[in-house]
């Protein structure tokens, strides 16, 4: 089944809403950088699920908030993860010429455009943050927190560091070892996308937070998961970008270090262990729900 018709409601509406609200963000630069704003744009404007995006919005709706208070939540981490994109597809990193279908940011343009494009919309990302007046000045710091966290050292650089020291090693990571490095690389926006929302919304009870940290982390590390599976299994031309790239480069993934079944297995308990988390809130949950199980039976 193509993944289209797995789309839940709430991701294609996040996909509507917040294109337009990137492209707002996307329009000034000086005359003469011209150039990194259109690779920006680039890297920004075309394909993309926008999972978290939809994260920061489904949260947010299920907590009460209107979707005005969510809008710079869902873009700043959009632009973060385009950022992180631009950056793993780098020479330097893991060398990939397709991104959502395209060629990626520095064949289209060149390395160090595509360096600058990816520092530019971390910036740019703090900067939405910042600026939107919707929120009051303690949301948006504490927004700013959160986002800092999960790019930085202790969050997807730190895990793409773990990722590179890795990458064509005889030395296997052990499962603890694997584990931590998915949550940084890829949970931790992911998680923070979850969080985000909260924050949006004004969450304060301690009981419902502890919840929906329970279900981020369970929602990140399957995602990465489903990522490494789909890197091995998925129909040739599905993923928008190479496949078997991982085997190629030697990469610590859970197929290389589990095997696949036993990669499945541990997707799948990750699934339950993250729907179970919901159970307690007494709100709808269902778009939260939805993007789970949007998340594991993905096929790009
Ligand atoms: C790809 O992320 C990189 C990972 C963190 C696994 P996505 O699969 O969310 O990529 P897009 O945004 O839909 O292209
Ligand atoms: C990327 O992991 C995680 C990021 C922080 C971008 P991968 O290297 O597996 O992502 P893909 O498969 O290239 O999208
Ligand atoms: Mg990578
Ligand atoms: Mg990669
Ligand atoms: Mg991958």
């Amino acid at each position: 089944m193509p993944t289209t018709m797995l789309t839940p409601d709430c991701l294609r509406a996040a996909q509507e809403r917040v294109l337009p609200q990137l492209e707002g963000h996307l329009k000034e630069a000086p005359a003469a950088a011209q150039r990194l704003l259109s690779a920006m744009s680039y890297a920004n404007l075309e394909g993309g699920k926008r999972l978290r995006a939809a994260l920061v919005y489904a949260t947010s709706q299920t907590f009460g908030a209107s979707l005005d208070h969510a809008d710079a939540a869902a873009v700043a981490v959009e632009f973060v993860h385009a950022y992180s994109l631009i950056h793993d597809d780098l020479p330097a990193m893991d060398n990939s010429p397709l991104r959502r279908g395209l060629a990626s940011c520095h064949i289209a343009y060149d390395e160090a455009t595509a360096i600058l494009a990816g520092d530019a919309l971390q910036a740019l990302a703090f900067e939405v943050l910042a600026n939107d007046e919707q929120l009051s000045v303690a949301t948006r710091l504490k927004l700013v927190q959160r986002l800092a966290k999960a790019s930085g050292v202790q969050g997807m650089a730190g895990g793409q560091m773990i990722d590179l020291i890795y990458t064509g090693s005889v030395e296997k990571l052990s499962l603890a070892q694997l584990q931590q490095m998915h949550r940084l690389k890829t949970g931790a926006l992911l998680e923070a996308s979850i969080l985000m929302g909260c924050d949006c919304a004004g969450l304060t009870d301690v009981i419902v937070t502890q919840a929906i940290t329970t279900y981020s982390e369970a929602l990140g590390l399957a995602y990465q998961i489903q990522d490494d599976i789909l890197d091995v299994v998925s129909v040739e031309g599905h993923l928008g970008k190479p496949q078997g790239r991982d085997a190629e480069l030697n990469k610590m993934t859970y197929p290389a270090v589990v095997g696949l079944d036993k990669a499945c297995e541990m997707r799948e308990a990750l699934y339950l262990q993250g729907m179970t988390a919901l159970q307690p809130i007494t709100l709808d949950t269902s778009r939260l729900q939805d993007l789970l199980t949007f998340v594991v039976r993905r096929e790009n």
